[in-house]
C-alpha cells in the first residue's frame, strides 16, 4: 500500500472530531466486542491512540502500531507503540493475545489477514469495527428522487473488489472495497474463526434510512 497516510493526520483528526458517531456507535461497538478479553492487544492503524486509551486500564494492556508519526506521538502518551508500515507487523509469532483494527482494513492490503493470524497466539482473538462493505463499493452513492425528495441507495459494483479514491482536503486517500464474502474468506483463510459479526445501521451519512447497514462489527478467534 502507499504511503499517502503519512499526510493524513491533521485530515483525519478533523474527521474524528466532526462526526459524533465515532464516540456513539464505533466505541462502543468496538468495547462490546472485546469486553470479556485481557491480555495484550495489538490497536492496527492504532492513530491517534483513541481506542488505545478505552481499552487501558482494565484487563488489557494496548500497543499501538501505525505508520503516522504525528498520530503515533499522540498515541504514545496512552501507552507503547511501534511504528510500522503494514501489513508488516514487526513481532515475533504467537507474541499477542489479541488485536483491534478499528476502521482501517481499507486502508490495508489482504497480507495483513495472515500477518495478524502469524502474531495472534493461537487461542487468541481480532475484534474489528468497518464501513460497512455494502457502502464502500465503488459508485455507490444515495440517489434522491427529484419528484417527491425521497431518497435510494444505489449500490454500486458491490460484488467485485475495487478502490475508491477520495479527496482528504486536497490530498487523495484510498479505501478498498472488500465485498462481504472477500472479507471474511481472508479472514479464514489466514486461521480465524468467525465468532460475531454485527451488521449495524446508523442514520447518517446520505443513507436513506436507519434500516440500511452502515458498520460491521466482527470478532475472530485464531484457530
Ligand atoms: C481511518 S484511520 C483510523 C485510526 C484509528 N484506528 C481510529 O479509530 O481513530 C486509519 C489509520 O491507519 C493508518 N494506516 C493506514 N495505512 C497504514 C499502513 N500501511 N501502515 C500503518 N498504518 C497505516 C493511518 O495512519 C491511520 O491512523
Amino acid at each position: 500500500m502507499s504511503r499517502e497516510w503519512d499526510e493524513l493526520a491533521d485530515w483525519w483528526l478533523t474527521e474524528l472530531e466532526s462526526d459524533p458517531t465515532y464516540e456513539q456507535v464505533v466505541v462502543p461497538l468496538l468495547l462490546d466486542l472485546v469486553a470479556a478479553d485481557r491480555g495484550t492487544v495489538l490497536d492496527v492503524g492504532c492513530g491517534n491512540g483513541r481506542i488505545m486509551a478505552r481499552l487501558k486500564g482494565g484487563e488489557l494492556h494496548p500497543i499501538g502500531c501505525d505508520l503516522n508519526f504525528s498520530l503515533l506521538a499522540d498515541a504514545s502518551r496512552v501507552g507503547s507503540v511501534i511504528r510500522v508500515h503494514l501489513p508488516g507487523i514487526p513481532l515475533r509469532d504467537a507474541s499477542i493475545d489479541g488485536a483491534v483494527v478499528v476502521l482501517s482494513f481499507e486502508h490495508f492490503s489482504d497480507e495483513i489477514f495472515t500477518e495478524l493470524a502469524r502474531v495472534i497466539r493461537p487461542g487468541g482473538w481480532m475484534a474489528a469495527v468497518a464501513n460497512h462493505p455494502f457502502v464502500t463499493a465503488p459508485g455507490s452513492a444515495s440517489v434522491i428522487d427529484p419528484t417527491d425528495g425521497e431518497v435510494f441507495w444505489r449500490p454500486g459494483t458491490y460484488l467485485d473488489r475495487g478502490e475508491t479514491i477520495e479527496d482528504a482536503d486536497g490530498r487523495p486517500v484510498t479505501f478498498l472495497h472488500r465485498p462481504l464474502g472477500n472479507l471474511l474468506s481472508l479472514a479464514a483463510d489466514a486461521g480465524f474463526l468467525l465468532t460475531t459479526l454485527r451488521e449495524v445501521p446508523l442514520e447518517a451519512g446520505g443513507l436513506p434510512d436507519a434500516g440500511l447497514p452502515r458498520l460491521i462489527g466482527v470478532r475472530w478467534a485464531r484457530r
